[in-house]
C-alpha cells in the first residue's frame, strides 16, 4: 500500500547536538499522519520548527535572528492568503518559555524537550487561536511512551536516545536545567525501538544522552550496549556524550569484549586545571581523567577519543590555560569540540568574579585550537597504509564516489558502486586530510 501524498509542508530547523538531531526526527514521525511531509523550502512551508539550543548564548540569539527571517516569511504567506505556523522547540523554548512568544509575536507555540507528543494539539489549539500554546513540563516518560518504537530512518545511521537529562550541576552549563534530571528510558523499549530500526535497514545505532554513560537500566550503559549488540544486522554500537564520573569499569570492559561497539570514545574533560576543574563542578581532576583514559586505552589500546574543553572559565590564568595545554598533549586526541565561555545567566560561574577577557578567551581559543587539529591530522594519517572497515552510508559529491565512516568515526571517500551503501566493507586508506580520509576498495569487494 503506498502513502498517501503529504497535503502540508513541515520545515524543520535543527540546532545543537545530536539529541536535537533525534528529536527532531521523531516530531517529523508524529506530525506525518496528520499530512506533513517534509520540505527543505521554509518560505513555502505550513508548519515551521525551530528545534533550538540554549547552550551558549550565541546559539541563543541565533534562534533570535532566525525567528525575524521567519516572520517576514510568514507576513509574505499571509499577504498571499496562506498560512504559516512557527513553532519553538528545543531548550530555548524550555528555558524561555513564554517570553519567546512575547520577544517574537509572530511564534504561535512553543513546546520543550519532553513534550513533543503534544506538537499536534498544540498545533490545533494555536490554529482555534486560544488555549494553551506553551508545554514546558517535565515529563519524559511521557513523551517516550507517547512516541511509538516505529520510525522512519532515512539512512544506515540512525540515533537513538537512551537517555535524558543531568543532575551534575557543571557550575557552566544549563542542561541540568533545561532537561532536567536524569531519566533512563527502559532498556526493552530501547531494544524494540533498535530492532525496528534494524529491521528497516539501519546497521549503526548511535546510543544518545546528555550523560549516557549515566544510563541505569540493569548493568547501566555496557549491559544496555551488549544486549544491543545482539540484535541481528546491527553491526555498529555508538554512545555519546559521556561523563568520566559515570566511566565504570563494565563500560570499559565492553570496549575490550564487544566488537560490536566502535572504538571512539567521546569524553569531555572541559579543562586540565583542578582549580578550575573544581570551580567548575567536574568531581575530576586532571589525574584522575588521564588514568581514565589509560584505563581505557588497556582495554582498547587503538580507541579514538573525543573531547569538550571551554577555555577562558571564570578565574582561568595562564597557567591553567597551559594546564589545559599540557593535558590535551598527554592524551593525545582523534578529535574534539571547544569554545570560548559563554556566562548564562541562572548558573553559578555567571556570578563568578574574574570574568575574563573576550580578546583573552579569543587567544587561548586560537591556541588550544590549533594544538587539537594538529592532533586531528596526525591521528588521521596514522591511518594511511591501514585496511579499515567503512560502513558506506551515502553517495559522494564526486561521481563513482561513495561516502562512508571509519570505526573511529573518520569520514571515508572511496570509489565503490551505490550498492555497497549500507554494507561494512574493507577500505584500504591512501589519504588524510584534517576531516576524512581517502582510500581503494579491497579487491574481492570491487
Ligand atoms: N560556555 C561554553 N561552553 C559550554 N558548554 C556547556 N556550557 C557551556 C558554556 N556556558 C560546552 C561544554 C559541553 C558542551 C556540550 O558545551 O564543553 O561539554
Ligand atoms: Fe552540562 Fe556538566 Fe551535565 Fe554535561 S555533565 S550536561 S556539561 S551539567
Amino acid at each position: 500500500m503506498s502513502e498517501p501524498a503529504p497535503k502540508k509542508r513541515l520545515y524543520i530547523k535543527t540546532y545543537g547536538c545530536q539529541m536535537n538531531v533525534y528529536d527532531s526526527e521523531r516530531m517529523a514521525d508524529v506530525l506525518a499522519p496528520l499530512g506533513y511531509g517534509m520540505t527543505d523550502d521554509a518560505a513555502g512551508a505550513d508548519l515551521v520548527v525551530l528545534n533550538t539550543c540554549h547552550i551558549r548564548e550565541r546559539a541563543t540569539e541565533k534562534v533570535y535572528s532566525e525567528l525575524g527571517k521567519i516572520r517576514e516569511l510568514k507576513e509574505a504567506r499571509a499577504e498571499a492568503g496562506g498560512r504559516m505556523t512557527i513553532a519553538v522547540a528545543g531548550c530555548v523554548a524550555q528555558a524561555e518559555g513564554a517570553e519567546i512568544m512575547r520577544r517574537q509575536p509572530a511564534v504561535d507555540l512553543v513546546v520543550g524537550p519532553q513534550a513533543y507528543h503534544q506538537i499536534p494539539e498544540l498545533i490545533a489549539r494555536s490554529h482555534r487561536a486560544r488555549g494553551e500554546r506553551l508545554a514546558a513540563d517535565f515529563a519524559p516518560d511521557e513523551k517516550f511512551d507517547a512516541l511509538t518504537p516505529e520510525r522512519r530512518p532515512t539512512g544506515v545511521t540512525a540515533f537513538l536516545t537512551v537517555q535524558e537529562g543531568c543532575d551534575k550541576f557543571c557550575s557552566f552549563c544549563v542542561v541540568p536545567y533545561t532537561r532536567g534530571a536524569e531519566w533512563s528510558r527502559p532498556a526493552g523499549d530501547i531494544e524494540a525501538e533498535a530492532r525496528s530500526l534494524a529491521e528497516k535497514g539501519v546497521r549503526e545505532v548511535t546510543l544518545l544522552g546528555q550523560n549516557v554513560n549515566a544510563y541505569d537500566g540493569v548493568g547501566g550503559l555496557a549491559a544496555l550496549v551488549r544486549r544491543l549488540a545482539k540484535i541481528p544486522g546491527l553491526d555498529r554500537i555508538r554512545y555519546t556524550t559521556s561523563h568520566p564520573r559515570d566511566m565504570d569499569a563494565a563500560l570499559i570492559a565492553a570496549h575490550a569484549e564487544v566488537a560490536e561497539l566502535m572504538p571512539y570514545l567521546q569524553l569531555p574533560v572541559q579543562s586540565g586545571s583542578d582549580r578550575i576543574l573544581k570551580a567548575m563542578n567536574r568531581a575530576h581532576t586532571a589525574q584522575s581523567y588521564l588514568r581514565l583514559i589509560e584505563r581505557v586505552r588497556a582495554a582498547r589500546p587503538d580507541i579514538a577519543i573525543s573531547g569538550d574543553f571551554i577555555v577562558g572559565f571564570p578565574g582561568e590564568r595562564d597557567a591553567d590555560f597551559e594546564a589545559t595545554m599540557q593535558l590535551v598533549r598527554e592524551v593525545g586526541y582523534a578529535s574534539a569540540f571547544s569554545f570560548k565561555y559563554s556566562r548564562r545567566p541562572g548558573t553559578p560561574a555567571a556570578a563568578m568574579p574574574g570574568q575574563v577577557a573576550e580578546a583573552v578567551k579569543g587567544e587561548r581559543l586560537q591556541r588550544l585550537q590549533t594544538l587539537l587539529d594538529d592532533q586531528q591530522r596526525a591521528f588521521n594519517a596514522r591511518q594511511v597504509g591501514r585496511t579499515l572497515d567503512v560502513l558506506f552510508e551515502r553517495v559522494g559529491r564526486n561521481p563513482g564516489q561513495l561516502i562512508g565512516r571509519s570505526p573511529y568515526l573518520q569520514g571515508v571517500h572511496a570509489n565503490a558502486p551505490d550498492r555497497l551503501i549500507g554494507q561494512i566493507v574493507p577500505v584500504r586508506i591512501d589519504g588524510a586530510a584534517k576531516n576524512s580520509l581517502a582510500g581503494m576498495l579491497e579487491l574481492e569487494t570491487a
